[in-house]
């Protein structure tokens, strides 16, 4: 796409680099004075394309991974440091600190999520919002697990104070197409449970954290939180390979999320929550609700062009009704708009990897060799950031795009008469995350809702795929996901019950009720955090 720089609103002009000089460990902004990578958005500034610098980020050693480690490893201190031991209202007290101070970063988080990864600006404003409201839900959903937990049980004549205790130090790797959501979504409830963190933003989406480094600084003690920059395997592979982490928390794919897991040298110890990828189908049946049925896969397969593990990524059309649902469906399609993320109406926008229009146009290839059909005038029209999203059709299952998960602006389609096709093509993928049903008849609908949520995770009743709210479980089967996120969920992944006993006779009591007394102790509490 042609942008000339005076065509860039003033707000979201890039006028000056942002070089990235610092990298925090142990507490500390240290400087960097190595080798530096420069951050390219595929946004072009002038009339003639070429993507836009940004500025730099360092490029990290092994040496600098494991000082990461290593401080991250001091602050956990074998369970005994700071933040592990800490006051539940304390630890609250610095993420209400952190919140804060991030709030104040929302206008340059949000300008650098639309140069970096190409995300509109009112997706860019929602992820921001969203990951604030998301640091307050999970401070109240913790306060809530504190609640339940202050307080004392007794069985068989012994008496148990149990809570919720940190697992250890955590590896944080998140994805470029929420590279602040979806990496906070991992950060904050792995913090807040008492684990230092080291964290290493994604290879796309990585300057948009440069305003938030000085609050995450100020606000946790030393070496609770780390954050380096640099290549996933320069940097992760000798962290993992020491064996020191105690939680890997990714969200990206199960190759990579199986590769580290491979490195550590003890598997049993390591805990794991995994958000990886999906091809979530939608099915639709013949008594769909057909206009419907076709805004909804609009906004299910082209959201933010596609790029999200919750997209649509094939659809399921009964033969009844596929002519209508086609025709309707390109229409809309080529009635998208397609702009530079600060335009307004643009529903599709630059593709933030270079290489993925090149990707794309394989896919589509390979499809139409294979016998399926363009459905769209638009599709495949390409320009240097960006392919016009094809609707393919019919997509069989020999064809790349109906195996592959696109994560990208093309959409398969693929005619059933039999609902046996699509439950068994779901029961023999390698994906289980989620599912959206169109239809009404619940005498249709009943049986295969039935089987539907044992092949994935969520059922979708005429409505796109989606992770929120969060307070709802995300979690999928298969090479979908370990481990379940949600406001209330994330806190459990991220921590394990402890608990202390005592059998009821009076010379334990005295010292329970000493110890409830005095204060003396930050686990034995049975105060009410309100
Ligand atoms: O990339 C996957 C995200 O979890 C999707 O979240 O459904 O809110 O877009 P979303």
């Amino acid at each position: 796409m042609k942008t000339t720089f005076s065509e860039i609103p003033e707000a979201y002009k890039i006028n000056s680099l942002l070089h990235q000089k610092t990298y925090l460990v142990d507490g500390e902004l240290k400087q960097w004075k190595g080798e530096m990578a420069e951050v390219h958005s595929t946004i072009s500034s002038t009339e003639n394309y070429t993507p836009t610098v940004l500025g730099t980020i360092p490029q990290l050693g092994e040496k600098e991974a494991l000082d990461a480690l290593n401080s991250a490893c001091l602050a956990y201190d074998k369970g005994q440091g700071l933040w592990p031991t800490m006051k539940v209202i304390d630890r609250i007290a610095c993420m209400e600190k952190f919140a804060q101070q991030m709030k104040t970063k929302r206008e340059e988080v949000v300008k650098l999520l639309m140069w970096e990864i190409g995300k509109n600006l009112p997706d860019s404003e929602k992820e921001f919002d969203r990951t604030v409201d998301y640091i307050y839900d999970t401070i109240e959903a913790y306060k809530q697990i504190d609640r339940d937990s202050a307080k004392f049980e007794k069985n068989a004549g012994v008496y148990a104070h149990i809570r919720r205790g940190p697992l250890g130090v955590v590896l944080c790797l998140g994805p470029y197409n929420y590279p602040l959501n979806e990496t906070f979504t991992l950060l904050i409830p792995a913090l807040i449970m008492g684990n230092p963190v080291i964290f290493k933003p994604a290879k796309i989406g990585v300057l948009l954290i440069s305003p938030l480094l000085e609050a995450f600084q100020n606000s946790f003690p030393k070496g609770v939180v780390n954050i380096v920059y640099g290549r996933g395997r320069v940097l992760a592979t000798p962290i993992m390979q020491s064996g020191r982490i105690d939680v890997l928390a990714l969200i990206g794919n199960s190759k990579s999320a199986n590769a580290l897991q491979a490195e550590h040298p003890k598997g049993n110890r390591l805990r794991m929550v995994l958000g990886l990828e999906a091809k979530n189908p939608a099915i639709v049946l013949p008594d769909a609700d057909l206009d419907l049925a076709v805004e909804e896969c609009i906004a299910g397969t082209l959201s933010f062009n596609g790029q999200r593990c919750t997209a649509l990524k094939v659809l399921y059309v009964h033969e009844s009704i596929v002519d209508e649902f086609n025709k309707r469906f390109s229409e809309k399609v080529d009635a998208l708009k397609f702009g530079n993320p600060w335009e307004t109406g643009a529903k599709l926008t630059p593709l933030p990897e270079a290489e993925k229009p090149a990707y794309i146009r394989e896919l589509i290839d390979d499809a139409l060799e294979k016998g399926a059909k363009k459905l769209n005038e638009k599709g495949g029209e390409t320009s240097d950031n960006f392919i016009f999203p094809a609707v393919l059709y019919p997509v069989t299952k020999n064809m790349r795009v109906f195996k592959e998960e696109q994560f990208g602006p093309v959409i398969p389609i693929v005619p059933f008469n039999d609902i046996e096709k699509p439950l068994d093509d779901m029961a023999e993928s390698n994906y289980g995350q989620q599912v959206s049903l169109f239809g009404k008849d619940i005498h249709t609908l009943s049986p295969l809702i039935d089987t539907l949520v044992n092949l994935v995770c969520r059922v979708n009743l005429n409505s796109s795929c989606q992770r929120g709210p969060d307070v709802y479980p995300f979690t999928g089967r298969k090479d979908s996901a370990y481990g379940t996120l949600s406001v209330h969920d994330a806190l459990r992944s991220f921590s394990i019950r402890t608990f202390v006993a005592s059998k009821d006779n009076a010379y334990n009591n005295a010292i329970l009720e000493e110890l409830l007394d005095k204060k003396t102790s930050n686990f034995i509490s049975t105060d009410y955090i309100l």
